[in-house]
């Protein structure tokens, strides 16, 4: 690979890093602001060698469409890297499949997944009040990380999977805790380190396969469309049982990300009483408007996509928890135009990578990049180098079929837990801040958790969801 050292007309500057690592460490330390220095001195296309991989990075955002639309830029030995070297397996026929499933998360599909989300939701909600009905209205106090993960993830991952027994290893709770464990190493697996130096990821992959069978999650009802759909594909294309559970894993750490996203709104929207406020009061008023003599109100997709404090907070969020490369292969050597005319020669068997947190934390985008805003996107446009952008926020860089759901998902999480609970996080306590090591992650934890009080309103509105 060393042949990189000589750079043939037209190819975009390598930055210099150590002989051993490259830009490796540089990039560990703190993405963003390595890349932001790297385009100070390269310009907007530069190629960084991480250990043995090359890299080519655009951090022009107007070129991002024309990126993710290059023929010869293939996404396809991306995520087969990851299914292979992280979930054990490889798809057959990948595009056709991700074409196929993701109908099963729009429509009639994402109707019915949606009603399940809800109802697996409300009973979470249940669960994480006192026991006894005396206490209902009781303040608790719990870790934030452990009241997302016991309520969305576990809404997840039970209307995903249909409701698991809690003495199962295959339950909500334990994949949690396992995929604690397994998101440590994440960033090793991917590049090929092998699973078995890493004795806690054995183990929590023991219990993250304890999966039932692609027969019995085929035969139960409450199996989302989603996993039947891609079972029975695989069956079709003759994929093992194994390459089935690996699959289902996928599915959920996409979910993940979901669960992860919800834990950063509810942080930044009680961290600051103003965003708190605005969307209390926002929430309040679409309720208030829809309430029936049950004290009911049905929400629509479209009726929570018209809440703009709602969405501007989780689109705020987005841009601040997202750590994802939006990266493709070169599969033959192109010549590639960036949005101020110039071309740039993309070298075969390279990377090329847009990176969305430089480009959520570029300030001349958005203003005070490292503030939590919460209005920032209300009837909002930004701009780059004078030019409107079309695409600000890439937190599902422009391939994920999920993003519609996954937001749907959240919106109607955050009205029901916001409209449910009164909370606040625990006064004088530290702060959560975002874990930089997991760069490369679709969204970052945190490196702590932070402790969230908690109590039932009393009286609280019923919410149902119904169809657009
Ligand atoms: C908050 C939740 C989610 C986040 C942040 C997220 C983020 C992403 C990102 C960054 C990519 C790479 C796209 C690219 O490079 O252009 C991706 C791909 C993908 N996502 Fe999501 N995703 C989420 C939820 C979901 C859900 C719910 C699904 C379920 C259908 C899903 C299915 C996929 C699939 C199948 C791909 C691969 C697409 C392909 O190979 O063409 N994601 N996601």
């Amino acid at each position: 690979m060393c042949v990189l050292c000589f750079r043939r007309p037209g190819e975009p500057p390598v930055v210099a890093g150590s002989l051993l690592w490259g830009s490796t460490v540089d990039f560990n330390r703190h993405a963003v602001n390595f890349l932001h220095k790297c385009r100070s001195v390269y310009g907007d296309v530069f190629t960084l060698r991480l250990v043995n991989q090359y890299i080519t990075i655009v951090m022009d955002p107007h070129s991002s469409e024309a990126l993710s639309k290059e023929r010869n830029f293939d996404f396809d030995p991306i995520q087969k890297q990851v299914n292979w070297n992280v979930f054990n397996f490889s798809l057959v026929e990948p595009k056709k499949m991700i074409k196929d499933t993701g109908r099963t998360v729009r429509g009639a599909s994402m109707q019915r997944g949606m009603h399940r989300f809800v109802t697996h939701l409300n009973l979470a909600c249940d669960e994480v009040l006192p026991a006894n009905n005396n206490n209902v209205d009781a303040w608790m106090s719990v870790g934030l990380r452990d009241f997302a993960a016991n309520t969305i993830f576990d809404a997840l991952f039970n209307s995903i999977f249909g409701r698991q027994s809690e003495d199962k290893d295959f339950s909500a709770h334990k994949v949690y805790e396992n995929f604690k464990v397994f998101h440590e190493y994440f960033n090793y697996l991917w590049l090929g380190v092998p699973k078995r130096f890493f004795p806690a990821v054995v183990k929590a992959l023991g219990g993250l396969l304890a999966q039932p069978s692609a027969d019995q999650l085929l035969a139960a009802d409450e199996t989302s469309d989603y996993i039947k759909n891609a079972i029975s594909y695989m069956r079709l294309h003759g994929q093992s049982d194994s390459d089935i559970k690996g699959h289902n894993l996928v599915y959920l750490h996409v979910n993940h990300n979901t669960f992860r996203i919800a834990f950063w709104i509810i942080n930044h929207v009680l961290e600051d009483p103003k965003a708190h406020e605005a969307l209390l009061a926002e929430l309040k008023e679409a309720v208030n408007q829809r309430l029936d003599k049950n004290n009911t109100a049905t929400f629509t997709q479209r009726s929570l996509e018209e809440l703009k404090v709602l969405d501007s907070v989780v689109q705020e969020t987005c841009r601040m928890a997202s750590g994802v490369f939006m990266i493709r292969y070169v599969t033959k050597d192109t010549h590639f135009r960036t949005s101020d005319g110039k071309v740039h020669l993309m070298r075969k068997d390279d990377r090329v990578a847009i990176y969305p947190p430089a480009i959520h934390k570029d300030p001349e985008i958005f203003e005070n990049p490292s503030v939590f805003k919460y209005d920032r996107f209300i009837d909002a446009k930004f701009y780059k180098a004078g030019r409107q952008l079309k695409n600000p926020l890439l937190p599902f860089g422009t391939l994920c079929p999920g993003k519609r759901y996954a937001m749907l998902q959240l919106r109607w999480y955050i009205l029901v837990v916001f409209t449910r609970f009164e909370m606040r996080l625990q006064a004088g306590a530290e702060r959560a801040q975002y874990d930089y090591r997991y760069h490369g992650h679709e969204i970052l934890p945190p490196v702590l958790d932070v402790t969230l009080n908690y109590r039932s309103i009393p009286g609280h509105p019923l919410l149902d969801f119904g169809v657009a």
